[in-house]
């Protein structure tokens, strides 16, 4: 599968994306937002990832800028995550690629609802879904465990056929 925004490209990982995944995971932020990061992230976690995830990359130019993630489950329902380059940030790389992402699984794989989870500290990822359509459902309290010993509460979005904003 290969999905184009412009110069944004979003397909499969390649064996040689490792080094530059390792270096994104490295990122303070993506390590305190994503507890399911793997600390010290190390260059043998970021070839286990791209051998082994169902997720794609994202490309501007050629080049890695980030991750994102498309899980159908049950009842027709679709989970997202994902994360962006700390160098790539703040250019609308992520809200480009969750918009087309979300346009492929509503209408390609005809799912009926996409689900999305974020730290509730997490302003910018709650921004990029927001800015997407994804509507707020509420605070799922004590989510998940962090690494660094603390509970963490998580806001819960959806987003349903009809809702996509498209730019
Ligand atoms: C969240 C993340 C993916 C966003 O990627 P990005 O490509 O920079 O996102 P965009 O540029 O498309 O949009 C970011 C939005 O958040 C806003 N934003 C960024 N930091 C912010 C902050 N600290 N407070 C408020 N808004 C913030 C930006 O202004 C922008 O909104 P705007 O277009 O209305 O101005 C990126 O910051 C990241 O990878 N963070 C670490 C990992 C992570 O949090 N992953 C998501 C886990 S749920």
């Amino acid at each position: 599968m290969e999905l184009r925004d412009g110069q944004i490209v979003i397909g499969s990982w390649a064996e040689d994306d490792a080094p530059a995944v390792y270096a994104a995971c490295q990122d303070r932020e993506i390590q305190r937002w994503i507890p399911e990061i793997p600390r010290p992230y190390t260059l043998e976690h970021a070839r286990e990832f791209v051998n082994a995830t169902d997720g794609f990359a994202i490309r501007e130019n050629g080049e890695l800028v980030g991750s994102i993630s498309l899980r159908v489950t049950a009842h027709n329902t679709a989970g997202i995550g994902y994360w962006c380059a700390p160098q790539a940030r703040g250019r609308g790389i992520m809200t480009r690629a969750l918009r087309r992402v979300c346009r492929y699984a509503l209408d390609e794989l005809a799912v009926d609802r996409i689900e999305l989870t974020a730290d509730r500290d997490n302003v910018a990822s709650q921004r990029v879904a927001e800015k997407v359509g994804f509507q707020r459902e509420g605070i799922m309290r004590s989510k998940h465990a962090h690494p660094d010993g603390h509970r963490i509460d998580s806001v819960l979005f959806s987003l349903l056929p009809g809702e996509l904003i498209e730019q």
